[in-house]
């Protein structure tokens, strides 16, 4: 784990990575220069003029070769905040389907002067190839079931916003850990942030590996829950699941899903986030995700913040302290 920097240690720290590219490989004091600075941003949306020239004169692209409806939109809106020109370009599968690679596809957008591409793909490592291939900024928003570093930050973001800290914390991260990328993004940034992190479901949706990772491994959510500070709740990924991993969507629910029954076992401030698109009756029920616990519309409003500050970081803006966590 990455050494805490604090003090003037911490802010003599220059930002230099070009890309953003999984959370693995940031160290603490990176990432807490980013959520320091999405915290500085987060004022632009509560002015009226919700606009700063950061990135004025800079063109940002969304280059998304799976659906997408919030990350899109989120980063489209975090680079019109920062004065950017931004083109979202989702490719089809037809024309994929006329047979050009990815690395092809790329190149093209890049040549029409492209600053920053923010990719994703279905293929873990996609980012990874573009940032080695381009001369453009990548940003990583979603490759495969590897990571989505941006949906980590922005949980991570919300917890300490309303807890006031990450360290010492126990975070339950729940259901489909085999297939989501938030939940192995998240185990990155939890940990190096000093969290306890338990990785919760069925043995089925749990890879053994992932205790490598210095989590803790759990089968009964009604067992952990009395001792979680969070739980983030994960979608079941049924279009990465090559078989069907459990029994039943109703068996699924009554082990874990998260229900105000359920809730009855947690604390009484038990903070509670899902990455969306939830599916109500199956990870959690409508009242959960409404609820006063819920956190969910936070996440998102807090994305945008998140959002804007990968942008402004990678085109070599420099960290801004947070004005109020
Ligand atoms: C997540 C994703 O795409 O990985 N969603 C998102 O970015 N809003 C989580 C998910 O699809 O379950």
């Amino acid at each position: 784990m990455a050494t805490d920097l604090t003090g003037p240690a911490k802010a003599s720290r220059a930002w230099t990575r070009r890309h953003l590219l999984d959370l693995e490989h940031l160290e603490r004091w990176e990432i807490e220069a980013i959520l320091d600075t999405a915290a500085s941003f987060r004022e632009v949306s509560a002015r009226s003029r919700k606009k700063v020239p950061a990135l004025q004169g800079k063109v940002v692209v969304n280059l998304f070769f799976e659906p997408s409806t919030r990350t899109r939109t989120s980063f489209s809106l975090a680079a019109k905040r920062l004065s950017a020109d931004t083109i979202d370009f989702t490719v089809s599968a037809s024309s994929m389907a006329k047979g050009e690679t990815y690395i092809d596809t790329a190149r093209n957008i890049e040549a029409m002067g492209i600053d920053i591409m923010v990719v994703r793909h279905q293929t873990p490592g996609a980012p990874h190839v573009l940032a080695r291939t381009l001369n453009c900024s990548v940003v990583n928003a979603g490759d495969g079931a590897h990571e989505h570093p941006t949906q980590a930050l922005l949980d991570v973001f919300t917890i300490r916003d309303i807890k006031g800290r990450i360290e010492g914390l126990t975070v339950a991260l729940i259901g489909d850990i085999a297939h989501s990328r938030v939940a192995r993004s998240n185990i990155w940034a939890l940990t190096k942030l000093g969290a306890h992190v338990i990785v919760c479901g069925p043995p089925t949706l749990i890879p053994r590996s992932i205790a490598e990772l210095g989590v803790e491994i759990a089968y009964s959510l009604d067992e952990i829950l009395p001792r979680c500070d969070v739980l983030n709740v994960l979608r079941i990924q049924f279009e990465r699941q090559r078989a069907g991993l459990f029994p039943s969507i109703q068996e699924y629910f009554a082990l874990y899903g998260v229900t105000e029954e359920r809730l009855k076992r947690a604390k009484d401030d038990v903070l509670l986030l899902a990455p969306g698109p939830i599916n109500r009756g199956i990870e959690l029920t409508p009242g959960v995700a409404d609820g006063p616990q819920s956190a969910v519309l936070r996440q998102v409003t807090n994305g945008l913040a998140v959002r804007m500050a990968v942008l402004y970081l990678v085109s070599g803006g420099a960290p801004r302290p947070a004005l109020v966590h």
